[in-house]
């Protein structure tokens, strides 16, 4: 009912700009009560609709019903009296890591690190998705939600990684063959990999994440990398516009 007063007072006194913002927050801050309820981890969305029309959920003190709509950053939600904390909102950003830093918030060396190309706020919310070396640059995903980082790292899900690779010799058709087979480096032998040349670059993906995997796997088949910079992560494909220290917002749509 405010909601609907503090509509016609903005539209009487003809404040359209505030009408249209208060209209806009008020209608994206809110969602159902039984979504709120599962995102925050209290119980199913059906298990939560059993809770809300058996009486057992309040907002602000008011019994809810099924179908109410809740901020969750200023309602107070309650089951069974007892207050219920919302979900933290997920991040996903996208980095083009420059070289010369290290992917760990410290580093006991005192080295720069990726991190420190985000503001602080952010710094302390998020973790990368696996890691880069020193002197690789290029595509790190950083996030707080954890079922992204387990299905981007868990080796059962194949998620693509793709590098473009400079070396300092040029590649014969038999090294990238050798590559695209698999070769063997000090964990094993590598999965098959797929292999293409650009502009006198190899661009290489595997959905392995070995350490330094693709310097082994250059290493062992006699080619020394000179610059090496991730351009993919599954779908999500580095901006040519993003320059290196230049971070981004996105959606787990993006990548997954
Ligand atoms: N392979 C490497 O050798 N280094 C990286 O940083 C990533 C993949």
């Amino acid at each position: 009912m405010s909601f609907l007063l503090t509509l016609i007072e903005y539209h009487n006194r003809r404040n359209y700009a505030k009408l249209l913002l208060y209209f806009t927050n008020h209608t994206f801050m809110q969602e159902r009560i039984q979504k709120f309820l599962s995102e925050a981890g209290v119980a199913s969305r059906r298990k939560a609709e059993e809770f809300i029309k058996s009486g057992q959920v309040s907002v602000n003190g008011k019994k809810a019903r099924l179908g109410d709509k809740v901020d969750p950053e200023k309602d107070v939600v309650k089951v069974y009296g007892k207050t219920v904390k919302p979900a933290e909102k997920k991040i996903y950003l996208m980095l083009n890591k420059p070289k010369a830093c290290v992917v760990s918030k410290k580093d006991p060396r005192g080295r720069k690190t990726a991190f420190s190309f985000l503001p602080e706020e952010l710094q302390k919310k998020v973790w990368n998705v696996g890691r880069l070396d020193y002197n690789t640059e290029g595509l790190l995903i950083l996030t707080n939600d954890g079922t992204l980082t387990q299905e981007l790292s868990h080796p059962k899900y194949e998620h693509d990684k793709e590098y473009e690779v400079e070396t300092a010799e040029e590649p014969s058709e038999h090294q990238l063959e050798r590559l695209r087979d698999g070769v063997e480096i000090a964990t094993g032998l590598t999965y098959p990999a797929k292999i293409k040349t650009r502009g006198g670059k190899v661009l290489i993906t595997i959905h392995e994440g070995k350490k330094r995997q693709i310097k082994r796997m250059f290493d062992a088949v006699g080619l020394s990398v000179t610059n090496l910079k991730r351009i993919r992560v599954n779908k999500l494909v580095l901006p040519d516009n993003l320059h290196p220290g230049q971070y981004r917002a996105i959606n787990k749509a993006d990548i997954l």
